[in-house]
């Protein structure tokens, strides 16, 4: 059929023609935002799930319902090897941007951009002259806020002085953490102490995450209170009726149908996975020569289907790994789809488990395996045990 109307979206952080099956997510990020707006105490939220499962998409989501409340928010994605300090300033700026032609102070607007920039400006790779960023802010960097280098007491300060001028407008902000287990060790601690203060004075700014299913283990490992601070959910695969659903309603506004048995062979080779529907329900639309699409249209499809998994999802990962990376994830593989005890990986390998440590822990770096469980390994990528099984060694 025509591929110009072709409503289906796969891709990294694609928004879904559909976004099913999370409206359990959505109704409690409404309770979340009506909450801190009034002041009330309240958890924030923070996603976690596997690859492809709809982490971004929903963080998207949950962005522009802050935002349709009229709050600033601001976006960063986390990296294992950056300091979170200029991201979050770039972040806070756009938050604020969006509140500023509403505010009737410009001088609280100002008084606080001079803060953001003497806190943008403390950053380390800045002072040793090794970034040129300069925040774009032309009022002048204000002293003794926010300034003193460390991150724990200059976020707390900043994100304060934020929720100050969002409270002046009735309204609240909220800074997105994409990749969150990528944010390094110091500064996850900074960022929970910064939202610890912050929730005891009620000021109305809140952050919110999302990341891979090791996340809670990180955040309690560099603060022991961080269960008090967020309320996990966990996004998993879509159940059947949310499945079928996310391929029928974008059909539906094309004037197209699925035949029933269609959408069984659909489910069995997505699996519910969101990622997988999205590329399964794309290819078959593209090869189907008419409406309804059917079972046979399916099969014809699936092989495509796989073939463009196997190179854009699967294998664009399966690239970043080294020899000897590969080697431990096959031994995973051959254990099954399931997370395994990194000591029956070791004996797949015939070594010692400490001898594997190395490779195990960039794969974790990397983001290609999670652990959520001492001695225990998964991969992050789902179907991925399936797909190195089908590769030659
Ligand atoms: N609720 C949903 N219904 C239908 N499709 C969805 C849903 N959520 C996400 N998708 C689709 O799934 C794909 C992956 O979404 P997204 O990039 O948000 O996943 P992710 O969890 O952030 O993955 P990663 O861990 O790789 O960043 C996209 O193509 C998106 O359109
Ligand atoms: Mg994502």
């Amino acid at each position: 059929m025509d591929p110009v109307r072709n409503p289906y979206a796969p891709g990294a952080g694609q928004r879904p023609p559909e976004l099913a099956g999370r409206d359990r997510e959505l109704q409690q990020f409404e309770v979340v935002l009506e909450r801190v707006a009034r002041g009330r105490p309240e958890r924030s939220m923070v996603l976690t799930g596997l690859r492809g499962v709809g982490k971004t998409v929903l963080l998207n989501t949950f962005k522009s319902m802050a935002m349709q409340r009229l709050w600033g928010t601001g976006k960063i994605e986390a990296r294992p090897d950056q300091s979170i300090r200029r991201p979050v300033a770039a972040a806070l700026h756009m938050a604020i941007r969006e509140l500023a032609p509403r505010h009737r102070a410009p001088e609280r607007i100002e008084e606080f951009l001079g803060v953001l920039k003497a806190f943008a400006m403390r950053d380390p790779a800045a002072a040793k002259g090794t970034s040129h960023w300069s925040p774009g802010i032309d009022v002048p960097a204000s002293r003794g806020r926010a300034d003193s280098g460390d991150l724990e007491i200059d976020l707390t300060e900043l994100f304060v002085d934020a929720a100050g001028v969002a409270t002046d407008l009735g309204v609240g902000i909220a800074l997105f953490i994409d990749e969150m287990q990528d944010v390094q060790a110091p500064d996850i601690s900074a960022l929970c102490a910064a939202c610890h203060e912050l929730s005891q004075s009620g000021g109305p700014l809140i952050v919110v995450g999302a990341g891979l299913p090791h996340l809670p283990s990180v955040l309690s490992a560099s603060k022991s209170y961080s269960e008090r601070l967020f309320r996990y959910a966990r996004i998993d695969r879509l159940d059947r009726d949310a499945a079928d659903l996310a391929l029928i309603a974008p059909a539906e506004r094309e004037d197209v149908e699925f035949t029933p048995d269609a959408l069984d062979a659909l489910y069995e080779a997505a699996d519910g996975y969101p990622y997988f529907v999205q590329a399964y329900g794309k290819v078959a639309w593209d090869l189907a020569p008419r409406s309804p699409i059917t079972v046979d249209d399916i099969k014809v499809s699936a092989p495509e289907a796989e073939e463009e998994l196997a190179v854009g999802f699967f294998g664009s990962r399966y690239e970043r790994a080294t020899p000897a990376e590969r080697d431990y994830m096959h031994a995973m593989a051959q254990l099954g789809d399931d997370p395994v005890p990194t000591a029956e990986v070791a004996d797949v390998l015939g070594r010692k488990p400490s001898s594997l440590s190395p490779a195990r822990d960039s794969l974790i770096k990397k983001g290609l395996i999670y652990s959520a469980e001492r001695g225990v390994i998964g991969f992050t990528v789902p179907h991925f045990g399936r797909f190195l099984r089908a590769q030659p060694l």
